[in-house]
């Protein structure tokens, strides 16, 4: 979705822009062509060997780009560590890479045999197969359920452990397809998908990662600047979509009260009411983006004129302030395609809000 999310992250010449998970460099590459000469790039990831890969692509930008070998919940770190105060736009495009998916020794794939490691940071210690020999029965079946919404997952952590130790691949899908009965094979995916899904969500700690990290892109942003996430699963998207929710909403104190209590703020704006999917010639060209999901929210308070930056920071114990914080002024990016000016009605009267057209 490297077209979408450059319409919306829409990167000026002269930029600082994050792409948190950089992977090969695609839309970190789309990105600099945008913004170089004069503009800087801040590249993350936690595979040592695609910020390799990267790098390479990248070399012809190398005076435009930082990268940095590290998980994205160190956003805030790492900007600061950049020498940057906050930046104009964030790319998160989640999930495991085709490099990795299509390195058999990674063993993120099903249909490759290779080992059970998964392992996105692989100086991290633990491995899919530490989780697949060392969990017991219930914790196992726990996991694939929470982290794959496998309805069969009792029944697959039950053969998992009658046949451990389990340290490949192919073992793992074969103990998988085995538990659970054919006529229930899901059509179109492979019987092990679910539970190789919760296996790397596992693995990786993914959706802690997420719910740690977006506050804290939030927190580097400027005043209108933009963060594009792009999530592969439901459960990813549901994290993405409540904290955009979340930060979104503002005070929800009743109206007429004194002081705040709730903490609210408004830190975001939504820019896109439902997320965006990839086109089908899209997903005809790369079958792996059919799950692809693109919400983009912009940041509605400029840290250079509200005093605390990041929505941790305590917000209670002040007046209801959200009617009178300051908002983005209207030149510092283009508006998003398809919103338009909208009347809403707030604590204080009416007051113009962008909103999509319904
Ligand atoms: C789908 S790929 C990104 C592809 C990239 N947009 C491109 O154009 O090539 C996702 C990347 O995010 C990295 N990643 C996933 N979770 C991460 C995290 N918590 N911190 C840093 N990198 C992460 C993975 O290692 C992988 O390289």
């Amino acid at each position: 979705m490297r077209d979408e999310v450059l319409a919306w992250l829409a990167p000026r010449p002269g930029g600082v822009y994050v792409d948190a998970t950089i992977g090969a460099g695609g839309h970190a590459e789309a990105i600099l062509r945008r913004i170089a000469p004069g503009g800087r790039l801040i590249g993350i990831d936690r595979d040592a060997e695609a910020l390799a890969i990267a790098a390479r692509r990248l070399a012809p930008y190398a005076a435009s780009v930082t990268l940095r070998h590290a998980n994205f919940t160190a956003i805030r770190q790492i900007v600061a560590e950049a020498g940057v105060e906050t930046v104009d736009g964030i790319v998160m495009d989640l999930g495991a890479s085709s490099l990795q998916f299509d390195a058999p020794e990674r063993g993120f794939s099903f249909s490759r045999p290779g080992p059970l490691d998964m392992r996105m940071d692989r100086s991290q210690p633990t491995t899919a197969a530490d989780l697949i020999n060392g969990l017991p029965e219930r914790e196992l079946a726990n996991l694939i359920h929470r982290y794959g919404e496998e309805r069969f997952a009792r029944r697959i952590a039950r053969a998992i452990v009658r046949r451990r130790p389990i340290h490949t691949t192919t073992a793992l899908a074969d103990a998988v397809s085995a538990a659970i009965p054919r006529r229930a094979w899901p059509r179109g995916l492979h019987p092990a998908t679910r539970t190789f899904q919760a296996l790397r969500i596992a693995t990786n700690h993914e959706l802690d990662d997420l719910e740690r990290a977006l506050p804290d892109a939030v927190g580097a942003l400027r005043g209108g600047g933009r963060l594009c996430v792009i999530t592969f699963h439901s459960l990813e998207d549901r994290i993405l979509k409540h904290t955009y929710l979340r930060l979104s909403r503002g005070c929800t104190c009743p109206p007429g009260s004194p002081l705040c209590t709730c903490g609210g703020r408004r830190w975001l704006r939504v820019l896109t009411r439902r997320p965006l999917t990839p086109s089908p010639s899209e997903i005809a060209a790369n079958p792996r983006a059919r799950s692809a999901k693109l919400r983009v929210a912009e940041r509605l308070v400029d840290p250079a004129v509200h005093g605390s930056r990041f929505p941790d920071a305590p917000e209670a114990g002040q007046p209801c302030a959200d009617p009178t914080l300051p908002t983005v002024s209207p030149d510092v990016v283009s508006p998003a395609p398809g919103l338009r000016r909208l009347t809403v009605r707030t604590r204080s009267g009416a007051r113009p809000r962008e909103g999509r057209r319904r």
